[in-house]
């Protein structure tokens, strides 16, 4: 596996397959890659001639008080948990190559609707920057395809209509979430957590199978999200949201739908931001 750091190179790596009509599927991660991160490779690998997957810390995504600095580093690990996927291409930049003229966009994207609710109302800016940064990724590597996760749903979301709405040339693939023996999704940030703090994370998986297990016995949603945010701050954790939306769009619910929901939650342990979520269906 090639490693490249900027345009030029990148460039010329994936138009000598394109020549050759080769397709390109593309995965773009943070890096300090785990098992979810590689599952998504092995996706694109099964759907496209050639992968291309990209580590970048993007700073336009991290709030002022959030973990950009402190974010996990580890492009040797990285670079081995690609090439053991069989991965053709790394692209890894430097923060000035993605933003040559400063981190003060003079364009940026935003998706709104989607993103007024949840992650987008608690992380202000957050998507703006994510979807800026994923265009611009689509831009330089033009794949055919690229796979998200369905860890970060809100995210995949914003991909999705970022895509449809600018017609831009990239089937969005969702993968599902992989997650540890005890439920936890599995996460770069899980690593910040203390053991004891690792021992209790899994009671957020806990508490979505219990909103579906309630739902599913007819309890309306909101006194469902309600039980949801008493039970982990019982445990100790600082629930941001523990939320049923519809899957499509992420609107509250009418009253008594039960088709086309999912569970999200996002929490604080400690230090720690988790974030996870369950397909109702
Ligand atoms: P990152 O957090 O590194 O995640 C990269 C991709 O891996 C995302 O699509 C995410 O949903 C997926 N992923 C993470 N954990 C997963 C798990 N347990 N199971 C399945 N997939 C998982 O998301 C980002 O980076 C950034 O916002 C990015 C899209 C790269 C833009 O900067």
């Amino acid at each position: 596996m090639q490693t490249v750091q900027d345009a030029p190179a990148l460039r010329a790596a994936i138009r000598g397959w394109r020549s050759k009509g080769q397709t390109v599927g593309f995965v773009p991660t943070m890096g300090n890659l785990h098992a979810g991160h590689q599952s998504l490779v092995r996706l694109a690998r099964a759907r496209a001639d050639r992968v291309v997957a990209s580590v970048f810390v993007n700073p336009t995504q991290f709030g002022p008080n959030e973990d950009f600095e402190r974010y996990p580093r580890t492009l040797v690990h990285d670079q081995a948990a690609l090439a053991d996927e069989g991965c053709d291409l790394l692209f890894a930049p430097e923060v000035a190559t993605i933003y040559p003229y400063g981190a003060e966009l003079s364009v940026s994207l935003r998706v709104p609707q989607i993103t007024a609710t949840l992650e987008g109302a608690h992380r202000p800016g957050h998507f703006d920057g994510v979807a800026t940064v994923v265009c611009k990724l689509f831009n330089l590597v033009n794949p055919d395809l690229a796979v998200f996760g369905q860890k970060d749903f809100q995210q995949l979301k914003v991909i999705e209509r970022m895509v449809r709405d600018l017609s831009l040339p990239v089937k969005v693939i969702a993968a599902p979430i992989l997650r540890a023996d005890d439920g936890l999704a599995l996460s770069s940030r899980n690593q910040y957590l203390s053991p004891q703090e690792r021992a209790r994370a899994p009671l957020i998986h806990d508490t979505l199978l219990k909103m579906r297990e309630l739902l599913g016995q007819g309890h309306p949603w909101r006194a469902v999200e309600q039980v949801a945010e008493a039970q982990l701050t019982r445990a100790g954790f600082a629930p941001d949201y523990a939320a049923i939306r519809r899957a499509e769009d992420l609107a509250e619910p009418e009253e008594g739908q039960r088709e086309g929901l999912v569970a999200l939650i996002a929490a604080r342990l400690g230090d720690t931001r988790l974030i996870d979520n369950l397909l109702l269906d």
